[in-house]
């Protein structure tokens, strides 16, 4: 065994990997986290798929190109009057560049600060045995490092249509989506999922006319149904084209000419979409590449991903996997919670991850996010509920914003009250949901966010509002 011992090494610095580093360093354990990933420099670039061409750079260039369609479009409505608006799309892509930056330094700042061994390049299982396991660091690193306990953290990349390769020029993954140097005039995308609507919302604001593709009959089948259907009118208002149950055939990559989508559409006939660029957001495949699990006899699912029980555990003693390489939603907070908690069970506690109560939003404008059951799920699993809704028309703060858009709902028991949902489209709803997720972790009822004293004016009365709802007593509506 290498002279490198540590008591746990966590291959990848996403946000599960670096998170669960933090975490293990602050219990005492002698901590390393590996990443390979890296900036056009060679640099280090921790943060993984989330901070580099993720999270944090579709959140930057939404909020952008956000501004950019409130100048032009919306600012009017104040009495600000603009003249000469123009876009500088290569200053908007480094303004995102530089956010990315900041992100990637924080996290080397707080390897530092945590005493936290950062090695940059690819963790290789090399064997596992009695003492611990051996790892193969390449890259700017090159050395063996062992570990008593290893935390795999590796990720998921892309899913590509088959026959339609990346190239990130013409046909383009979330990487690409993120660096299109010009607006397409015409622009494509397969799968109105989060990033096709999150992605589509950006080039369209920012000019392009936007086609997307889904191939399900139902739009956003997962989100529930009322939210989803005043979702998808105020994007079709918006100008989105989506057009549902579509079977994609042959996709082709025509060079300078564009690209070229044949298709089925939802009534059988055969259509052909022709664009500039065309995004592939199809769902995401979990990442081994590299990481050997094979010299240690890890056990994989047929989807590729590292098979973990409800702990984290793999079929290996102490390699322990979390985030988008294990099951579960392939969201950020997901990965970071698993993260903490592996890293508290190495340490003998009992970290714990709520599964019921992971929020999900989707920052499209209006901003989509929920929290626990869909009316849909509620009905097919035959519980009794009562549904209260309140429209962001008639809140005050909302007015004011001039974003009066969607709803918040709330789903509770019909005999306890207790809270079993909370769906929201509308402002700022990925700040709002928070209050819900915390009522539901205290079970809370309706009734008790109903009780609640609420800012005036503020979106959150909304919340309280759609509370009281539950109850048909709304004071605002
Ligand atoms: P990753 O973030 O993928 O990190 C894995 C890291 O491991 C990478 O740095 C990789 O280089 C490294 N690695 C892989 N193999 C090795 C190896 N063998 N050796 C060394 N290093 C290795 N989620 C949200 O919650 N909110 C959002 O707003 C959101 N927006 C998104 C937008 C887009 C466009 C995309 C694509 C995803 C978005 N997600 C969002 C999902 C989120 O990015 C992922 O769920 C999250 O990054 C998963 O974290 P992770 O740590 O499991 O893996
Ligand atoms: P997704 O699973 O959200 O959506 C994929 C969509 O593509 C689905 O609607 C699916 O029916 C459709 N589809 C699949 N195959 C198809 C085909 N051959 N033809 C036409 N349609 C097809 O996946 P997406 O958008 O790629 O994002 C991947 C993951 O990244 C998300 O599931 C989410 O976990 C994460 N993410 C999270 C974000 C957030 O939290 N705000 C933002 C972006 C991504």
């Amino acid at each position: 065994m290498s002279n490198k011992q540590f008591d746990v090494v966590v291959i990848g610095g996403g946000p599960g990997g670096y998170i669960a580093a933090i975490r293990a360093a602050q219990l005492g354990f002698n901590t390393a986290c590996i990443d390979e990933w890296k900036t056009k420099d060679g640099k280090p670039a921790p943060g993984g798929t989330c901070t580099n061409v993720g999270c944090i750079p579709s959140k930057a260039l939404l909020q952008s190109s956000e501004n950019f369609e409130h100048a032009g479009k919306h600012f009017a409505d104040h009495g600000i009057q603009v003249s000469g608006l123009a876009l500088d799309v290569a200053k908007m892509l480094g303004r995102k560049d530089a956010v990315v930056k900041q992100n990637n330094d924080g996290i080397l700042f707080l390897f530092k600060k945590n005493k936290v061994t950062f090695f940059h390049g690819r963790g290789s299982f090399v064997k596992s045995g009695a003492e611990g396991h051996e790892i193969q660091v390449t890259g700017a690193a090159n050395e063996t490092i062992a570990a008593k306990h290893v935390i795999v953290a590796t990720g998921s990349n892309a899913r590509a249509l088959p026959g339609a390769p990346f190239d990130e020029v013409n046909i383009l993954s979330n990487d690409g989506a993120l660096r299109v140097p010009q607006v397409p005039k015409k622009l494509g995308l397969i799968g109105s999922g989060v990033i096709g609507l999150e992605m589509g919302s950006v080039w369209r604001r920012l000019g392009a006319e936007v086609t997307i593709l889904e191939g399900l009959p139902t739009f956003l089948g997962a989100v529930d149904e009322q939210i989803a259907k005043e979702a998808q009118k105020a994007f079709t208002k918006q100008g989105l084209k989506i057009e549902l149950g579509v079977k994609v055939g042959e996709v082709k990559n025509n060079g300078t000419q564009g690209v070229t989508v044949a298709y089925t559409n939802a009534k059988g006939e055969a259509q052909t979409l022709a664009v500039d660029k065309l995004i592939v957001s199809i769902g995401r495949v979990p990442n081994t590449i590299g990481l050997k699990p094979e010299a240690i006899g890890l056990q994989l699912d047929e989807r590729g991903a590292i098979i973990v029980d409800d702990l984290c555990r793999t079929n290996v003693p102490n390699v322990w996997a979390i985030g988008d390489v294990v099951r579960g939603p392939m969201l950020a907070h997901k990965a970071e919670e698993e993260g903490v908690a592996v890293a508290e069970r190495i340490a003998g506690q009992h970290g714990h991850v709520n599964f019921n109560t992971i929020p999900w939003v989707i920052y499209t404008s209006p901003e989509i996010a929920w929290v626990g059951q869909t009316e849909q799920q509620l009905k097919a699993a035959g519980v009794a509920y009562k549904a209260g809704t309140f429209p962001f028309m008639a809140n005050g703060r909302a007015r004011a914003l001039g974003d009066t858009t969607g709803m918040v709902k709330f789903l509770a028991d019909a005999k306890t009250d207790e809270i079993l949902g909370v769906h929201i489209v509308g402002p700022m709803a990925s700040e709002l949901i928070s209050e819900a997720v915390v009522a539901m972790e205290f079970k809370a009822s309706a009734e008790d966010i109903a009780r609640i004293c609420h800012a005036h004016p503020s979106l959150s009365e909304a919340t309280k509002e759609a509370a009281l709802a539950v109850d048909k007593r709304t004071l605002n509506f």
